[in-house]
């Protein structure tokens, strides 16, 4: 079975072609096309994503990008058995883009629209990778929007924790924006960081750490990334210097060091609570910050020292992509959890929610 995944959430433009067999009673994978287009050049001029110019480009791009799949996969349109979109949460004008394309292809292939969560989504590659992942797991999902922690069974994910304000990625990049670094800084970021962990300076720099202590699995990377940024201004203020770019190179390696410890950390330790609390053995870790070595590092050996297996996409899976979309489609295929024409984009998280309970109760919208 061939499955089309579209994903247009934020503000790269995605594409993929994924083929889908049963071996042995589980779903096999085999990724023919994954083709991302990425507006990061468009939007560092402005230091984030400006979502009026996101849903412009993904609307100029989205066709070629569509054909490009098609085409590196080696098939037509008219092979396409389903079509899985990102339908939220996200960029309500970016989605909306993705969703209507995903509609009218559907539609005019007479195939089946699945409409797939982004976050989801995101838990959902490691499926391409690691083929005897079971179907009940905890997921961490870091992004750009997110650091939320799920309990996932039978591709239902109910979320069991999450940041109280700021996303790591979020952190990440504003720490990173006011050293100059071009957004978003994140991936700018860990290189920083592995340059200040080479030595000891970073330790002396105390950052107050982002895991709340009151049981809950409710990080807050707020005060963290306030604590990042101020001496980063001063330093700036106090030098003379027309932005934080110009500090010194050792500077802004010890402070993304010495950031980057104590966000790893405080990831680390709600995830250490969440496999103590809920007693899963298998953990994933997806979404864009997953690709951050030191998290990676970190969160393996966390999951070591507690027993559990551990399961992360490759770096080119956790960033946004197509492919994901598509592994999450295959496997909502399986509870009948299909759109019509009808399907709409949601900004939020609880409107997500809120439509896929509903889709999963009736089975089919059809
Ligand atoms: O999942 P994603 O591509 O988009 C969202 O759904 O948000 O995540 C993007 C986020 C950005 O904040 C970016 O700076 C961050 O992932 N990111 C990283 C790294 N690579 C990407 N953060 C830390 N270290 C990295 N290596
Ligand atoms: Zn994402």
């Amino acid at each position: 079975m061939i499955i089309f995944g579209v994903e247009s959430s934020c503000d790269d433009t995605c594409a993929a072609v994924l083929d889908v067999t049963a071996e042995n009673g589980r779903m096999a994978f085999r990724l023919l096309s994954n083709i991302v287009s990425s507006q990061t050049e468009i939007h560092a001029r402005y230091g984030g994503v400006v979502p009026e110019i996101a849903s412009r480009a993904h609307g100029e791009a989205i066709s070629a990008i569509c054909d490009e799949a098609i085409e590196t996969a080696g098939i037509k349109y008219t092979d396409i058995d389903a079509v899985a979109v990102t339908f939220a949460p996200g960029l309500i004008g970016s989605l909306l883009v993705g969703v209507s394309f995903a509609k009218a292809l559907a539609s005019s292939l007479g195939v089946p629209l699945i409409p797939v969560n982004h976050i989801e989504a995101h838990a959902s590659a490691t499926y391409l990778e690691y083929p005897g992942l079971p179907d009940s797991f905890l997921a961490l999902i870091v992004s750009g929007g997110h650091t939320s922690l799920y309990r996932v069974e039978d591709s239902v994910f109910t979320e069991i924790g999450g940041t109280r304000d700021d996303a790591a990625g979020e952190a990440f990049d504003k720490v990173g924006r006011v050293m100059g670094l071009p957004y978003p800084g994140g991936a700018a970021m860990d290189k920083l960081a592995a340059r200040g962990f080479l030595r000891e300076d970073y330790k002396k720099i105390k950052f107050p750490p982002p895991a709340t202590t009151d049981g809950t699995l409710e990080p807050s990377f707020s005060g963290l990334t306030t604590a990042a940024i101020t001496p980063l201004h001063n330093l700036t203020q106090k030098a003379g210097l027309e932005s934080g770019a110009l500090l010194p190179e050792e500077t802004k390696e010890d402070v993304a060091a010495a950031f980057t410890a104590v966000t790893v950390g405080g990831i680390c330790d709600k995830l250490r609570e969440a496999v103590e609390q809920t007693g899963i053995r298998t953990v994933v870790m997806a979404g864009g910050v997953a690709a951050n070595s030191h998290l990676r590092l970190a969160a393996g050996k966390t999951c070591e020292s507690l027993g559990v297996t551990f399961c992360t996409p490759s770096l080119k899976l956790c960033a946004d992509n197509g492919a994901m979309t598509a592994a999450a489609g295959a496997k909502l295929m399986k509870f009948g959890c299909f759109a019509d024409s009808t399907l709409n984009a949601y900004a939020s998280d609880e409107a997500a929610a809120e439509y896929t309970e509903k889709l999963r109760g009736s089975g089919d919208l059809h």
